[in-house]
């Protein structure tokens, strides 16, 4: 049997996690609001038309922060259309999706729905075809307690409180010639400092996320980092990632390996920021937001035939497989490994648009990839071990990609440590061994394992429980030494306590 061990030590820690990293992303798109979490009038709806039955699901993967309104959309997006009394909001064309938008939801929307979700605003403002004007108003009516005309709105609109947005995005994928004012990196880079100087003089206390590169295959890229932060490093808290992984050509040992380009790309963004840095002779140290990371490709066929002009058609609607569960669990290793620079992550989508949440009108199912994210946010909370893996390497379109992803996370407030791990191997299992004599009396509490014969099994609304976790791995310690063995093509969270 093939052999991977796990070396980790107690006090070589990478970082405490940044409970953010575990954060989703709610676009007006397809069906992600309208069908997604707000329908009034389904049996599953309350009094105000959130989704209830979406809400517990969404509990269920503790999200901490929801990235809004978008995305493309938010690129052209007036924000004061989606306020106050709705009778009198317009709808409007949505030229990102090329659709109907009618504002039904909006802002105050979101912020409700987000107190009954458990999660908080990440906010990004339109530097498409607006600019710093309206992102300064927009933070003015979210923030500021009131005595001025927007935040006075705000109350007007039955908000009395602010609603203290402290995490923005400053425009979205601006690099990529599809978004709405495209611009250059220089272009963007000023009008991102400007908009975040004058944000911040609204309220001083906000963070802020330049955008980075919409993918690292962008031609654009790494000059685009350099030269947008070389305008906005003093204002900037954060530079985002975006990256979408496809098995486009059905091969699923590269598919599984795009975690080594994903952790290439981290590397590489690292080193941009840090340059930066040197360059300008800063203290700061600017840190990484992987704000849209997924798999998706699933609808890309099928969207390339949708209507265009009507409201929430049935857009990026990926079913997911197995197979995008195993990827997904081994990009979230992947940035917990990097937990010391990567302090927000945001899974694009949450509801119904290349999502971990599906909804029909008679109910709410779990995608595959719904578990792997789940275990993470639930059990990755603590601080990450450096963790050494030995793991045997097969050849893939990105030189060798170890069969074995893991990460190790001990969470001092409840003693416990938790150990993730992605069997690559298709073919066989894998011996896993770690040393744990320095967590004396620790012992295994759970070893859960999603797996399946069929690395392209999926679960829908007719069988929404087809590809579920199961707590029946093996892990067990002897003698302080943790040995298991992980299926063949599985995902693993070893769970070990006192
Ligand atoms: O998440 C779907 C889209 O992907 C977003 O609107 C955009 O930012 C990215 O290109």
């Amino acid at each position: 049997m093939k052999k991977t061990t796990i070396c980790i030590d107690k006090n070589f820690t990478v970082s405490k996690v940044d409970e953010r990293i575990f954060g989703s992303f709610i676009e007006h798109l397809g069906r992600a609001v309208y069908e997604g979490i707000y329908q009034p009038g389904n049996k599953f709806a309350d009094k105000n038309g959130f989704r209830k039955d979406v809400i517990e699901l969404i509990k269920g993967l503790k999200v901490p922060v929801v990235r809004y309104p978008g995305g493309n959309f938010v690129s052209g997006y007036h924000w004061e259309d989606g306020v106050g009394p709705k009778s009198e909001r317009p709808a409007k064309v949505d030229l990102a999706w090329m659709v109907i938008e009618s504002n039904q939801f909006g802002l105050n929307e979101f912020m409700e729905w987000s107190k009954l979700a458990d999660t908080k605003p990440m906010m990004a403002v339109n530097l498409g075809t607006r600019g710093i004007e309206d992102a300064k108003n927009i933070v003015e009516y979210c923030n500021l307690p009131g005595g001025s005309y927007y935040s006075d709105l705000r109350k007007k609109h039955g908000a009395a409180d602010p609603y203290d947005i402290k995490l923005w995005c400053l425009g979205n994928e601006m690099d990529g010639p599809w978004q709405m004012g495209h611009k250059t990196a220089t272009e963007y880079g000023r009008i991102a400092a400007e908009a975040g100087r004058i944000m911040r003089m609204v309220d001083p206390t906000i963070e802020l996320v330049a955008c980075g590169s919409s993918s690292l295959t962008m031609k654009t890229f790494a000059e685009w980092e350099a030269t947008v932060l070389d305008e906005c490093y003093d204002i900037a808290d954060y530079l985002s990632l975006h990256q979408y992984y496809g098995n486009h050509t059905n091969d699923t040992k590269n598919f599984l390996a795009e975690s080594v380009a994903m952790d290439e790309f981290i590397t590489s963004v690292i080193s941009i920021c840090d340059y930066v840095k040197a360059k300008k002779r800063s203290k700061k140290q600017i840190n990484l937001s992987f704000d849209e990371w997924n798999v998706w490709y699933h609808s890309n066929e099928q969207d390339k035939k949708l209507e265009r002009g009507v409201q929430g058609p049935h857009q990026l609607e990926d079913v997911y497989n197995f197979e995008d569960a195993l990827l997904v669990g081994s990009m979230l290793i992947t940035m917990l490994r990097h937990a010391d620079r990567v302090k927000i992550a945001c899974m694009a989508q949450l509801v119904n648009v290349i999502a971990p949440i599906m909804t029909s009108d008679t109910g709410a199912w779990m995608q595959t990839i719904y578990f792997p994210y789940m275990h993470a946010s639930v059990y990755g909370r603590g601080t990450v071990l450096n963790t050494v893996v030995q793991s045997p390497t097969y050849e893939s379109k990105h030189g060798d990609a170890p069969f074995v992803d893991s990460v190790v996370v001990y969470n001092e407030e409840t003693d416990e440590l938790t150990l993730f791990a992605v069997n690559k191997d298709l073919d066989s299992e894998m011996e896993v061994t770690c040393d744990l004599r320095q967590f004396e009396g620790f012992r295994v509490t759970e070893h859960i394992v999603l797996y399946h014969d069929d690395l392209k099994a999926v679960n829908t609304e007719a069988v929404p429980g087809a590809v579920s976790p199961l707590s029946n791995g093996n892990a067990a310690v002897n003698s302080g030494i943790l040995t298991a063995v992980l299926k063949k093509q599985s995902w693993n969270v070893i769970r070990l306590g006192k």
